[in-house]
């Protein structure tokens, strides 16, 4: 047995282990436990003491770790290694915000100013609105961005269209004037059914009042696509095949926060997300953020076997950070071969969802309490309120530590009785009511608290889960940086068109429950 295989089989002894302890009693067996499982990096402190780990099953993670050569790896690819193996790339995106040395040739600081000044130029006036259109990674992370640093927001109000439906962008431009509409066209590729279709439509819209080519701006590395658009070169900003779409913000991908924030928050994001990768390359493993996250959702997902984890924002600005994560961690760790193409034994990535609290405890959070299914969740919260009510974030904050509280002690059946038989109640109703007042705890969750949600903060928060993601991948073998998985669908989208549009007929072999579901969806008018 080698010695990641040894690791392995550890961490399956130490998750027996933990699973026959209530966090009630690893909490009354260690009085130094939270002191031992709080880790502080730039800008944050992360608290796994609510997870279900001890010292001992900490050891067996690092282990694996060390054995999957994780710090080796994150070197090479700091180092510009093709790491994405099946596509022959380099993962570089740190490479946008000075924490790693772009490749030789890329201009980053002069495409970066280019973006920057254009945003400011356009900042200046007379633009009052800007449509992105994109989808993916080409929307997830501007619009989650932008969202989050609400308080910095000065410049044009934002807008952003990605779904194929038209009621997206038919809804978007409702109260929009062409004639003050700046619309960026984003895609990586500029191939992208979505965005192609939506940007062609964008441009019938703005020649409402005029030329559109003055309203559109671009940002791709398909720099013969956009010319064959239409946009001029002075309004493309491009980017590169070491970024990947859903690791794109840093770059022009990033130009609609730019518009809405301007060019120094911009900036001070690239330096927060810089910050956590120095961390990311420089500190032990034992004490390294990234790392620890990363473990600790290896641990619940390989040795508890749980396969998701409600990702929990107390903070409304940080409303779009569940999807944006959802995309990052997904498309990149949702794999089931490894590197070298063969059947991997274990899980991979999480299913992964989540909505802001304190909205989710009054939808989903029942299940997360009394459920049947255990449900670990992360929940991300900042320490100062910022351009809000103080007194509202002391609320907030709260709830926050409440249900992190509720989650893993519970409250007992004998806890309820007493309570129950304190209030007054009589005998048969507390018989009748305690087994569904009572909460089996146990349930964990890691909280990660930010000093403040700003624009380095948030960058900082970002490049950590990104890094989480790159360390997992690394520990289960997988490439975290491709994403074969979309292809399919994208295919067989494609040669259903012409059956669904009029224009032809469904391909040869169309098998028989799609074929009834196109005859219906063609069938003339039913009203
Ligand atoms: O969904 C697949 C995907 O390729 C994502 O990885 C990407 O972020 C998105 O489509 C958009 O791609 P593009 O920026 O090329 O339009």
């Amino acid at each position: 047995m080698s010695e990641f295989e040894a690791a392995w089989a550890r961490l399956q002894t130490d998750a027996a282990r933990l699973q026959t302890q209530h966090l009630r009693q690893l909490f009354a067996s260690d009085p130094g436990r939270v002191a031992a499982l709080s880790f502080e990096g730039p800008g944050m402190l992360l608290d796994l003491s609510r997870e279900k780990l001890d010292a001992a099953a900490l050891a067996t993670l690092l282990d694996l770790a060390e054995c999957a050569k994780v710090a080796a790896r994150r070197d090479a690819a700091f180092a510009g290694a093709p790491i994405n193996s099946t596509e022959n790339r380099a993962v570089l995106h740190m490479a946008l915000r000075g924490g790693a040395t772009p490749p030789e040739g890329a201009d980053v600081a002069g495409t970066l100013s280019r973006f920057l000044d254009y945003a400011e130029t356009v900042r200046a006036g007379p633009i009052t609105d800007v449509i992105n259109i994109g989808i993916g990674g080409s929307d997830l992370g501007p619009v989650m961005v932008t969202r989050a640093l609400a308080p910095d927001h000065d410049g044009p109000r934002l807008h952003f269209v990605s779904n194929v439906d038209g009621a997206h962008l038919a809804d978007t431009v409702q109260h929009l004037d062409p004639a003050t509409t700046l619309v960026i066209i984003a895609s990586k590729t500029f191939t992208t059914l979505e965005t192609m279709t939506n940007a062609r439509s964008a441009r019938d819209w703005l020649a409402q009042a005029g030329d559109p080519g003055p309203r559109m701006a671009a940002v791709s590395t398909n720099l013969s696509g956009t010319a064959e658009f239409g946009i001029a070169p002075e309004r493309v900003f491009g980017f590169w095949d070491w970024v990947g779409g859903r690791y794109s913000v840093w770059s022009a991908i990033g130009l609609p926060v730019a518009l809405a924030v301007g060019a120094d928050a911009f900036r001070a994001f690239l330096a927060g997300a810089a910050a956590m990768d120095a961390h990311f390359r420089e500190a032990p493993l034992v004490e390294n953020l990234p790392v620890l996250l990363a473990l600790a959702g290896l641990f619940r997902r390989n040795g508890m076997g749980w396969p998701t984890v409600a990702l929990i924002p107390y903070d409304q600005r940080l409303e779009r950070f569940p999807a944006y994560v959802q995309q990052l961690d997904m498309e990149s760790n949702g794999k089931r071969v490894g590197r070298d193409g063969q059947r991997l034994a274990g899980a991979t990535g999480p299913v992964i969802w989540g909505e802001p609290g304190t909205n989710s405890q009054h939808s989903f959070f029942q299940l997360l309490h009394q459920g049947t299914d255990v449900i670990p969740a992360e929940f991300i919260a900042a320490r100062s309120p910022r351009a809000a009510d103080p007194h509202h974030h002391a609320l907030l904050m709260a709830n926050c530590l409440a249900q992190a509280q509720a989650l893993a002690f519970g409250r007992t059946e004998a806890e309820v009785r007493d309570a129950m038989a304190a209030a007054g109640k009589s005998a048969e109703e507390i018989d009748r009511l305690a087994p569904h007042r009572t909460f089996p705890g146990d349930r964990p969750s890691t909280t990660l608290l930010l000093d403040r949600l700003d624009p380095a903060g948030l960058g900082g928060l970002v490049a950590l889960y990104e890094h989480k993601v790159m360390v997992q991948g690394i520990i289960w073998g997988v490439n975290s940086y491709d994403q074969w998985g979309v292809e399919l669908g994208k295919e067989l989208a494609s040669a259903l068109i012409p059956a669904l549009t009029g224009t032809g007929a469904l391909p040869e072999g169309t098998d028989p429950a799609t074929a009834a579901m196109a005859a219906r969806l063609t069938e003339k008018d039913l009203t």
